[in-house]
């Protein structure tokens, strides 16, 4: 959806407008066959995988995953709003921007809406600090000495206080906020008609975006309160998506500036940061809680091409790490974990053992495969004979994913002594395992790269781009009846057919006027099949099995939950209208294989 400006106007726009042109006023470009590729501008990378097509008009970073039309590109680039980054594109194509619209009103508005919101949150901010500073934040003063958070460490994070739960709204309103908007950010909540500060009490960790923007606020419990959260953050807002920002970020990025980042250290929390960075590892951010997302794992990709994940070394940590490890490789970045003793978390290894121990851990991070043994190790009893069974047979699944031979073979040989299976018997079952996994058809193209392991996103994704660039092999289908993953994939389909009906060619490129802003990266990942070489000789085949494979993903669905209705149901003639439909979609599905 396009915020302010109408879909005609923008459609104009962009066909005055040459993303290839436009970018390469920007950064270098490379051509190679109808595509411009560069090293991508929002990731740190040496080897190009930033790609234009000129002919959809869009980019694709095949690194880090950006993607967008030209002006996301230059929202992006320029940091700006679309409506700056759409004024900037009108005025290089001299075109004359859609006068007083109603919408480049509300434009208007909503930025100086957000403004205002943000001049909000900058106010709170400096009202903490200074109350941590006041004679009501001595008890805050007192915890964070007894942490020993020294009084640079508390400046640099712009830690503060909340000293009561009535002060905050009062000052508020003073600087001239109303209600609506105290209430809006979530600083401020309401009960019974009052308005109470929202981390009452609490000690305050500012969260702060990469461009120095206070967007929300973390409080947390100075002494235990049962059933009250240890961390209290103010509501995801417009300003703050918890998902979408990591905490450290803006000093993270100011260092980068200054020195380089070879690596960043992923820790948890608030105080696993500060006490870091205050021994000396500036390169720390929190993903505020234990579950890491791709959004997140992108932000990083833009400062560094390396991760070291630093989580408790509890049992949740260890498989919070799992779940970070796989996202984080899922983006193209380099991931060690580093295992922390005795179920620590990074702050207290500081606190308890020192700076060296840290280092130490920091040092012996292990890659990858290495961690998912070390973790599936831990899982296992090996003194018992089933639990060594068990390890090995888990253990050669994950020695077979490891395309490198000769570590395979070292990997091999720590399983022997580990276990005391002798090598040849391990080789052998592992080439076994690898005979399990039938082989690929060779002619047949890989699934887009990033969603690897779910098909049917990738079937849906090929599917789309076939019916928006026009295949004629595709043009038979009708793109309402296959029934896709996603929501947003209807409403491209949606879009297909518009164009169809009105005798268009699809623009790739308007599809970002289409669909929601949260889904534009999966119309870039879409947008993104064309860029791949595909033989034409078997793209047809390929289409169609991608359609055989949502039809079928699609059936097995609905087998699932028929028969979970046919095992919970207790009437008979009930029970045989469902294993009548069971039947039916059973064999439907025999018969697409
Ligand atoms: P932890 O429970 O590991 O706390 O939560 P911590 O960081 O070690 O904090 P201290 O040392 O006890 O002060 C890790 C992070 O998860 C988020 C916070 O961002 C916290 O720093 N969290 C935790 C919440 O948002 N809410 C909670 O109730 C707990
Ligand atoms: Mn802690």
């Amino acid at each position: 959806m396009s915020p302010g400006f109408d879909k005609t106007f923008l459609e104009q726009l962009k066909s005055k407008t040459d993303i290839v042109q436009i970018i390469s006023s920007y950064i270098p470009l490379q051509r190679k066959g109808k595509s411009h590729w560069a090293c991508c501008p929002f990731h740190h990378e040496k080897t190009p995988s930033f790609c234009i097509d000129g002919e959809g008009q869009f980019y694709h970073c095949f690194g880090c995953g950006a993607g967008g039309d030209v002006i996301k590109f230059v929202q992006e680039y320029e940091s700006l709003d679309f409506a700056g980054a759409v004024r900037l594109l009108a005025e290089k194509a001299k075109m004359e921007l859609p006068e007083s619209s109603y919408d480049a009103e509300r434009v208007a508005k909503e930025r100086k809406e957000k403004e205002r919101l943000l001049a909000m949150m900058k106010q709170t901010a400096l009202y903490y600090v200074s109350a941590l500073r006041g004679e009501s934040g001595e008890a805050h003063r007192a915890y964070l000495e007894g942490r020993g958070v020294d009084e640079k460490t508390v400046k640099r994070f712009g830690l503060g206080a909340s000293p009561d739960f009535d002060t905050l709204p009062k000052f508020l309103a003073q600087k001239g906020f109303t209600r609506e908007e105290m209430l809006k950010v979530g600083v401020v909540g309401e009960k019974n008609g009052r308005l109470y500060d929202a981390l009452g009490g609490r000690l305050i960790f500012p969260v702060i975006s990469q461009m120095g923007e206070v967007v929300a606020f973390g409080g947390r419990l100075m002494e235990k309160k049962p059933s009250f959260a240890k961390y209290k953050n103010t509501q995801e807002t417009e300003l703050f998506q918890k998902r979408k920002t990591l905490y450290n970020l803006n000093l993270v990025k100011k260092y980068k500036n200054e020195h380089g980042l070879p690596y960043v250290i992923m820790v948890e929390g608030y105080m696993d940061t500060i006490s870091l960075t205050a021994e000396g590892f500036a390169n720390v951010v929190a993903s505020m809680g234990t579950s890491l997302t791709a959004d997140q794992a992108r932000l990083i990709k833009r400062y560094t091409d390396t991760v070291v994940i630093s989580y408790d070394g509890d049992s949740a940590g260890q498989n919070a790490s799992m779940r970070g490890l796989e996202i984080l490789e899922g983006e193209g970045l380099k991931v060690k974990v580093a295992v922390l003793p005795d179920g620590l978390d990074p702050d207290e290894v500081i606190r308890q053992r020192g700076k060296e121990a840290y280092q130490k851990c920091l040092n012996e991070a292990l890659p990858l495969i290495d961690y998912k043994l070390y973790a599936l190790k831990q899982k296992h009893n090996l003194k018992t004979t089933d639990g060594k069974r068990e390890y090995i047979a888990e253990a050669l699944k994950i020695v077979q994913t490891c395309e490198d031979n000769f570590l395979k073979e070292e990997l091999l040989k720590r399983l022997r002594s580990e276990t005391g299976i002798t090598y040849e018997s391990l080789q052998r079952d592992a080439a076994a395992v690898g005979e399990e996994q039938p082989q690929k058809q060779p002619d047949i193209p890989e699934p887009a790269h990033e969603s690897a392991g779910d098909a049917a996103l990738a079937a849906a994704r090929f599917v789309l781009h076939a019916l928006l660039s026009g295949k004629s092999y595709a043009k038979e289908v009708d793109p309402t009846r296959v029934i896709f993953p996603k929501s947003v994939h209807g409403v491209i389909a949606d879009y297909v057919v518009e164009k169809r009906e009105e005798g268009e060619t699809p623009n790739p490129s308007m599809l970002y006027e289409y669909v929601e802003e949260s889904e534009h990266d999966e119309v870039g990942k879409i947008l993104a099949e064309s860029l791949r070489e595909i033989d034409p000789t078997t793209e047809q085949r390929y289409f169609k099995d991608c359609l055989i494979t949502l039809k079928r993903i699609q059936l097995q669905a609905e087998i699932e939950a028929l028969t979970a209705a046919f095992k919970a149901e207790t009437d008979t003639e009930q029970r045989k209208d469902l294993a009548i439909l069971l039947q039916k979609k059973t064999l439907q599905l025999k018969k697409l294989s």
